[in-house]
């Protein structure tokens, strides 16, 4: 299978979305002359060009694009082209209506924005396969084709009358009878017991709660129906080109995609990412969505899109302060990524994203935008031929699965406070605090090469997934468990004693009482108790006798084989266990406030042998290492010293630097040993 270096040939790809569309053609001149200077690579052509390219029904307007590919491949930029697919003509919806989505209440959605098109509608199939392979005959040869975008962002969900009958074929292949479905479903609750199959709908607008196995059905269901699209499409474009690698851009921690099934069915992985340039987790948010993507590539990864500064969809949006877009842009690097695009390479004039920033905003080549893309495009192409290609080590995975988060985060649940992305930043970004390096990984994949797994929270645990966690809990892992773990299967029933039985045993809970779930805001006391701290006195470091639990409590009896390492103090859980531990198992039935979790975590890390990538780091510097490569990444604006004994050579600034590292503002050094 081709893949992504098959596109970068060494080089680190930095581009972005080039719509030449919405411009004259005299632009286009304009842009490469400026895409040179920048340093760009490549850019992707096409994602939003189906009215363009078929204006009326059947029809091909390829000579435009033709020019334009050949402008580009005659400049040296290479070209990701894009399916169209993701925003069908007008003509599409007004003359196939059934082509256009709807939401539970029915309402349609039309034409005039974007995505308007509806997963499972066969005519919307047959339009976008029919163009893709138009488009893919056409340029498959094109020397300046080096990967296949197919769609952008997909995103939409359907409930009209096509996805219902795509949902009933779905869950007869799952199920087989009416009664398999009704005994997964648990029907006998509320009388929703199904006699045909008929009767059998998508979730859609109800008078109370919905049923859950429903809903979690259709979460599946609704992404198997868009990877059906894409993969669909793939095919199509690998049929033409077998040597070009085949991606669709991930919106970042999206919950609407199985994302793990989507990314095995891609050559590339690659994900779209905007922090908040005011939000001071924004960095935190970015380590986790590029740690996932390099999990879900196995490898280097692509940034497909960023922007160069501002958004133009939060309530106020802010620019990136000079140099943030250059330290974030480094940070992907250092986490994997192999390819840098923006949203998009020219600022539009007309359209919904006009105030949305680009490579080259509304300033022009004069603007400071600009001259921060041209210095990031002049330091990738110097970093290519070191990092391209190569791979960041982790011991730590943290275990995500979008079944869980679908299960997990539905109406009807003791509090909606402990969302599955909220549990998953808060333990990855202490690990991230922590300065220690993690994967992300799913429950079943082979956990062998981790020393720590770390489980923020998994609503929904297969027999499968628990064996695994168990199998390696034996081989000698480090296990840390979060709360509402394996608390169902994966047909959303409980699990009896309303944890997972296995797991209960592993941790040493003998009775899972009740679940105290805390208010916003709320905190309890965790104290770790003389008597019984013993090992874990050293495991902890000795350091951290006292922390605050939030989000949940839980009123656990332990097994006499379980050493409570914290207990809870205060109020109606006086006395029982927060923090459990059996050997190298560990479960905590509380949410440690961000400090102490950190703490945990870096004790419990060394404990198992695992050490942040450098000691002392001051705060706000990040450190990654990539291949033999050093990343040092400051987050603040404040002059800092790093020590990094001995001799280095800093591949961004050529000099050799010895011992420590000064870095100023968002600076960031490159370190070869
Ligand atoms: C998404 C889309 C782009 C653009 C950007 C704006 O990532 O894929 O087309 O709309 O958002 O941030």
């Amino acid at each position: 299978m081709p893949a992504l270096s098959d596109a970068t040939r060494g080089r680190i790809l930095f581009g972005g979305d080039h719509n030449p569309e919405q411009w004259p053609e005299e632009t286009w001149h304009e842009d490469v002359r400026l895409m040179k200077d920048a340093g760009v690579t490549s850019v992707t052509v096409g994602v939003f060009s189906w009215s363009r390219l078929e204006p009326r029904p059947g029809a091909r307007e390829f000579g435009w694009l033709d020019r334009l590919l050949d402008l580009l491949h005659d400049n040296g930029v290479a070209v990701v082209l894009a399916t169209p697919t993701a925003a069908p003509p007008p003509w599409l919806g007004r003359l196939h209506p059934e082509t256009l989505p709807r939401d539970e209440d029915g309402h349609v959605e039309r034409w005039g924005g974007r995505q308007h098109f509806a997963p499972s509608s066969a005519v919307y199939r047959r339009h976008a396969a029919a163009i893709t392979e138009d488009l893919a005959a056409r340029y498959a040869a094109h020397p300046a084709l080096v990967m296949w975008h197919i769609n952008n962002e997909y995103c939409t969900y359907d409930w009209g009358d096509e996805a219902a009958a795509g949902f009933r074929r779905w869950l007869r292949d799952r199920y087989g009878t009416l009664d398999g479905l009704n005994t997964a479903w648990g029907t006998a609750f509320w009388g929703q017991e199904h006699d045909s199959w008929e009767g059998v709908l998508p979730p859609r607008r109800v008078h109370y709660l919905k049923n859950p196995a429903q809903v979690l059905d259709f979460r599946r269901f609704s992404s198997d129906a868009l990877l059906a699209c894409f993969t669909a499409e793939r095919d199509i474009v690998r049929r033409h080109t077998p040597h070009l690698p085949v991606t669709t851009n991930f919106m970042p921690l999206w919950s609407g995609q199985d994302g793990w099934r989507w990314a095995a069915e891609e050559d590339v992985v690659s994900v779209d990412l905007y922090p908040d340039p005011r939000d001071p987790d924004g960095p935190r948010h970015g380590a986790l969505v590029q740690d996932l993507a390099r999990s879900q590539a196995g490898g280097p990864w692509m940034l497909m899109e960023q922007a160069a500064g501002a958004v133009d969809w939060r309530p106020v949006n802010h620019p990136k302060p000079r140099g943030l877009n250059r330290l974030w842009t480094l940070q992907a690097v250092a986490r994997g990524a192999d390819a840098v695009h923006y949203f998009q390479w020219r600022q539009s004039r007309q359209g919904a994203e006009k105030f949305h920033s680009a490579m080259l905003g509304h300033a022009g080549e004069e603007g400071r935008g600009f001259g921060e893309v041209r210095r990031i495009g002049a330091e990738l192409a110097l970093l290519g031929p070191e990092v391209s290609g190569s791979g960041v080590r982790a011991d730590i995975a943290v275990l995500h699965d979008w079944d869980a988060w679908w299960a997990g985060d539905q109406d009807g649940r003791p509090t909606n406070g402990t969302g599955h992305a909220e549990l998953l930043s808060a333990w990855h970004g202490a690990l991230w605090e922590a300065g220690l390096t993690t994967d992300l990984a799913h429950p079943e994949s082979d956990l062998s090469a981790y020393r720590v797994l770390v489980v923020p929270r998994l609503h929904l645990l297969t027999d499968t997934a628990a064996d695994n966690l168990l199998a390696r809990v034996a081989a000698g892992a480090t296990l840390v468990c979060g709360f509402r773990t394996g608390v169902v299967d994966p047909d959303d029933r409980v699990r009896p004693g309303g944890m997972d039985a296995r797991l209960r045993d592993l941790f040493g809970i003998r009775v899972l009482h009740e679940l105290w779930p805390l208010e916003a805001g709320e905190s309890v006391e965790c104290d770790g108790w003389e008597g019984e701290l013993g090992s874990n006195r050293t495991a902890l470091g000795g350091q951290l006798r006292v922390f605050r639990g939030t989000l949940w409590s839980e009123e656990i009896e332990a097994a006499p084989s379980a050493e409570a390492a914290f207990r809870y103090r205060g109020g109606e859980l006086d006395g029982l266990p927060a923090v459990l531990r059996r050997d190298r198992a560990w479960y905590f039935s509380t949410l440690p406030e961000p400090g102490a979790l950190k703490a945990l975590l870096t004790a419990i890390a060394a404990d198992a042998g695992v050490r942040p990538v450098l000691d002392g780091l001051p705060a706000g510097v990040e450190a990654v290492r990539r291949g033999d490569l050093l990343f040092l990444l400051h987050h603040g604006r404040s002059t800092v010293t790093v020590d990094v004994p001995g001799g280095h050579r800093d591949l961004l600034t050529g000099e050799t630097v010895t011992d420590r590292v000064t870095l100023g503002r968002y600076g960031a050094a490159v370190l070869r040993p």
